[in-house]
């Protein structure tokens, strides 16, 4: 029996890294998933695969940012599957466009600063707005924000990105609050560094070897380590659990700032005290 039988799940970003390995992993635990993306090919390739591996997947078109587009993605799972019960808000805008004009804030654009509300933000407000119905008609579900890291800590870039991933926690908490005595659990995952294809596109390699200094576990992590986070809080496993931030991230920020420089030194903030003079 699968962890997720029986329920339908709408993954957004689903054509593409995280999304695309819990599209795949909900469906493998016995969901009925709609990979929804604005990459409709890559969405396809993902429902085929699905497909192909016993599952039942349906590729639908979708721009989060786009209120009509939502609504048609919610009515389409439930034409197709009749009921939602697990939605992912996990698509966001990772290009490299996106990227470089959320470099410096005083040179920031309006406009910019505003698409990246608009997908990042804005995109799963849209979402739960859609689902939630549905949602409460099935006698409840689950819903799970892909946040980030850098909604969580300070950083020398991606203020949008960072201050509209700050919004979706703050989203799961409200939700959480306004529709849990009426069965919707909302809760965040927060990955670190996650191979894909967009973290791939963005970061040197040296760039990764730099940030993986910093995590307990010591590797970058892999979208089915997302994967297997999103699938438990979709599940009745966490049924107790909702409102809550889950990092997913080796422990990147488990600890504080001068970890990394201590392991590469091979020293310990009280190296003084246990073998050296202050002479
Ligand atoms: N990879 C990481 O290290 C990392 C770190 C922190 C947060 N995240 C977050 O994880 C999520 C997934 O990231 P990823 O690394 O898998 O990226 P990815 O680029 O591999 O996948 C993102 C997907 O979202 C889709 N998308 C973008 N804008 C859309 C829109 N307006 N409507 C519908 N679909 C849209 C893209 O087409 C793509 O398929 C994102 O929310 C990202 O911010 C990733």
């Amino acid at each position: 029996m699968g962890r997720v039988d029986g329920k339908v799940a709408i993954v957004t970003g689903g054509a593409s890294g995280i999304g695309r390995a819990t599209a795949a992993l909900l469906a493998r635990e016995g969901a009925r998933v709609v990979v929804a993306d604005r990459n409709l090919a890559g969405a396809r390739q993902v429902a085929k695969e699905i497909g192909e591996r016993g599952g039942q997947a349906l590729a639908q078109w979708v721009d989060i940012a786009e209120e009509s587009a939502v609504e048609a993605l919610v009515a389409a799972a439930v034409e197709r599957f009749g009921a939602v019960h697990v939605l992912h808000n996990n698509a966001a805008l990772t290009d490299a466009g996106q990227h470089a004009a959320d470099q410096d804030l005083v040179e920031m654009r309006v406009e910019d600063w505003d698409r990246s509300m608009a997908v990042n933000l804005r995109g799963a407000m849209l979402c739960c707005k859609h689902a939630l119905p549905p949602m409460l008609g099935a006698g409840g579900g689950s819903i799970v924000n892909t946040a980030s890291n850098q909604a969580l800590s300070g950083d020398l870039t991606q203020f949008a990105y960072a201050a509209a991933k700050a919004g979706l926690i703050q989203l799961a908490r409200s939700v959480a609050t306004a529709y849990g005595r009426r069965g919707i659990r909302c809760n965040v995952v927060s990955p670190g560094l996650i191979r894909t294809p967009a973290s791939e596109a963005a970061c040197t390699p040296e760039m990764m070897d730099a940030i993986v200094e910093h995590n307990l576990v010591p590797r970058a992590g892999e979208p089915d380590d997302m994967a297997h986070a999103v699938l438990f809080l979709a599940s009745d496993e966490s049924a107790f659990i909702t409102g809550q931030v889950l990092c997913v991230d080796g422990g990147q920020l488990a600890h504080l700032p001068h970890y990394g420089h201590l392991v590469r030194t091979g020293s310990t903030t009280t190296s003084r005290a246990v073998g050296e003079s202050a002479e």
